[in-house]
């Protein structure tokens, strides 16, 4: 297997980098890029890419550098921020995680709090976005801005990165898993034997791939592959033929999703670069999701996704086997070099 550097994706994980304010893993993932002497391109929207081949067809593989998040819509009398997600969040989940607000004046730690459910009236009822709340310690709206908290801060879970025996810990591996394990294949890979490859780090996948859609514009892919951190739901209480994708069967090839019916032959491209490289890999049909990949296939691209299955994706913390992330990065390094079927 590949020796993948865990310090990089340490700092990947642990940067914060909600839809529109992924400058701080942009930095690492520009710092990789040139350390591997490779060059970069950043378009407006902050996308950045690699370009490596050359001629036709174009095939573009892409991971997203935003995670879920959210963004302070207001502040109470008393301090607490108000905040509407940025990207798909189950309030539940988010309650008691730690959080960084991104304030003006530099980053605040916080805490999600809610409305109990003793409280009257609030049993049995679904918890909302609107219920929870920020706490920065702030005693007043006045004194949250003065620490630098606006309106449109925005903010992300705290989730510290940990390797533990088999497997990694972290927030945001979706899409972070996505952004190392490209940079992994990068290092490895040579160049595609025809046509080009651009290696691409979208911005804003998770308000609508809105990076995704100026990155196909530009780049005018044949071929589009979106790489993802996926959710893996093999876990308790969860019927195995419901599962999505599981933990040790390999990188999840996407069939179809809610924004893409994949490219079969892309798709059994994929799957064969894997089997004779002795790679075990598993289908992903994610009939309520969507990514990156469903952009691509808008613009005439033959698509799909690779995936990283990962416990507890969208929540403040994710688990995710080596494993699986080190034969997707071997996968993505085959694919470099040979892009199409
Ligand atoms: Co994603």
């Amino acid at each position: 297997m590949v020796d993948l550097s865990y310090d990089l994706l340490k700092r990947l994980v642990e940067a914060p980098a909600p839809p529109g304010f992924e400058d701080r893993v942009r930095r690492i993932v520009l710092e990789v890029i040139s350390d591997l002497g490779f060059e970069a391109e950043v378009d407006s929207p902050g996308n950045v890419y690699v370009k490596v081949g050359n001629g036709q067809p174009i095939t573009l593989i892409a991971a997203h550098m935003d995670e879920v998040g959210f963004m302070v819509k207001g502040v109470t009398s008393r301090g607490f921020l108000k905040v509407v997600s940025l990207g798909g969040i189950n309030p539940s989940a988010a309650i008691g995680s730690e959080v960084v607000v991104m304030g003006d004046k530099g980053d605040l730690a916080g805490i999600v709090g809610s409305i109990p459910p003793h409280i009257a009236g609030r049993e049995g009822r679904e918890m909302r976005i609107e219920d929870l709340f920020i706490d920065i310690g702030a005693s007043s709206a006045e004194e949250a801005e003065e620490m630098g908290v606006t309106k449109g801060s925005p903010i992300t879970f705290m989730g510290r990165f940990r390797e533990s025996g088999r497997v990694v810990m972290g927030k945001a591996f979706d899409d972070r898993l996505g952004c190392f394990t490209l940079l992994e294949a990068l290092k490895t890979a040579n160049s595609p034997e025809k046509g080009t490859v651009y290696v691409v780090f979208t911005v804003q996948e998770e308000v609508g791939t809105r990076g995704a859609a100026a990155a196909a514009l530009r780049v005018k892919p044949d071929y589009g592959i979106a790489v993802e951190g996926t959710l893996a739901t093999d876990t308790p209480g969860i019927p195995k033929e419901d599962w999505v994708t599981e933990l040790g069967k390999g990188p999840a090839i996407r069939v179809m999703d809610a924004t893409l019916v994949a490219n079969r032959r892309l798709v059994n491209h994929v799957v064969k670069l894997a089997e004779d490289a002795g790679i075990r890999v598993q289908y992903q049909l994610s009939p309520k999701s969507g990514t990156d990949a469903g952009r691509f296939s808008l613009t005439g691209a033959a698509s799909t996704a690779i995936s990283i299955p990962t416990r507890y994706v969208h929540s403040p913390i994710a688990l995710a086997l080596k494993e699986d992330v080190e034969s997707t990065a071997k996968l993505l390094s085959l694919l470099i070099e040979h892009p199409f079927p």
